[in-house]
């Protein structure tokens, strides 16, 4: 079920109720974790005194709840969530287009999302693909952590490997679009489907299988790199690396949606959303490792420095195509998801 928070009453916050109801209320569809969409929707509604109900899901979830809802919108706004599907919802006109005075601060990736989806979406973070591993499981039962995407293949890790299901997941079609633009479609699929005997399960979440390395359930997951540094930041035995043939990476995303009813709410969020300190809230209250796209935001302390890693070309305009997109889950679903074990 996804998580739907009405932030808690505006007088508990130190405001009148009189002044917050003035302001209107917004509608917040979330696809960060839970932390941070939680954190922005209270320091949002602290500072402008709108009232905030946050419904977070994965970010595959949610564009089918937008298009579900497409005759008759209920969100207003889109935060975070990779950017694939933010294109898709663009192309597919479940979005609307606008351009924030806050444009100018932003790192030029942030605007590529912008500009390739119409000015329906726009870059608010970015992150890359890799594996997350338990270094204390790893080395109890004697195997060498992965480097390669050569070496997930490798029997040492039969039943040991995690990632989520494309289908509810931005992360997981990241990780399939990734291996499609590394090695071509065809060997894409044949790995996938050599990968199946060594996935023990295909989470809903993206960040399922990096929790499930952090409680030791599971030796190896493919995550964002920095959702491997959130779980060792709390403590938990674990390590990260980027596969050495190159990697993928999202354009964490935002999208206002076609026919929000509080429209001018909406704005105000993107607006507060693309502002330095908004940016610093999500490592600052939620330990999120995401690198910021407001130029002035700094990269939290230990996150993954993108500019270190050999990183692939990724065509957000081609892989973000809602045709593309449900083409290859589909095929997934029938060549590997279906596999059985
Ligand atoms: O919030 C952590 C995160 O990894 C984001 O960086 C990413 O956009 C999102 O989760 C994707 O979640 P899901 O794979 O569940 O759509």
């Amino acid at each position: 079920m996804p998580a739907r928070i009405v932030i808690a009453a505006v007088a508990a916050l130190g405001l009148a109720a009189g002044p917050a109801a003035a302001q209107g209320s917004l509608n917040l569809y979330c696809s960060v974790q839970v932390e941070w969409c939680q954190a922005a929707a209270t320091q949002f509604q602290r500072e402008t005194g709108i009232r905030v109900n946050m419904t977070q899901r994965g970010s595959g979830e949610m564009l089918a709840a937008i298009r579900a809802e497409a005759q008759n919108p209920r969100g207003d706004v889109w935060f975070g969530g990779t950017g694939d599907p933010h294109m898709a919802a663009a192309e597919e006109n479940l979005t609307q287009a606008y351009e924030s005075a806050n444009n100018a601060g932003l790192q030029p990736w942030a605007l590529t999302q912008w500009r390739q989806s119409e000015r329906r979406s726009i870059g608010v973070y970015a992150g890359a693909v890799g594996f997350g591993f338990n270094t204390e499981l790893l080395a109890r039962r004697n195997i060498a952590a992965p480097a390669c995407w050569a070496d997930l293949l490798e029997p040492r890790f039969r039943g040991e490997v995690q990632m989520a299901n494309p289908n509810s997941s931005g992360t997981a079609y990241v990780i399939i679009a990734t291996l499609v633009q590394l090695m071509g479609e065809d060997q894409a699929f044949a790995y996938l489907r050599r990968l199946h005997p060594n996935v023990n399960s295909y989470t809903r979440s993206g960040t399922a299988p990096i929790k499930a390395v952090a409680r030791g359930e599971t030796a190896v997951s493919l995550s964002f790199v920095h959702d491997a540094v959130t779980e060792r930041n709390a403590g938990f035995p674990v390590a990260w690396a980027t596969p050495c043939e190159g990697t993928g990476f999202e354009i964490g995303s935002m999208s206002i949606i076609r026919g929000a009813r509080n429209i001018n709410q909406a704005r105000r969020f993107y607006d507060w959303a693309l502002t330095a300190p908004a940016q610093r809230l999500g490592f600052e209250v939620a330990g999120q490792l995401q690198t910021p796209s407001n130029r002035e935001a700094p990269l939290p302390p230990g996150a993954p420095d993108l500019s270190q890693m050999r990183l692939i070309e990724y065509d957000f305009a081609r892989y973000g195509r809602g045709a593309e997109r449900r083409r290859l889950i589909e095929k997934w679903d029938r060549e590997v998801g279906a596999l059985p074990r």
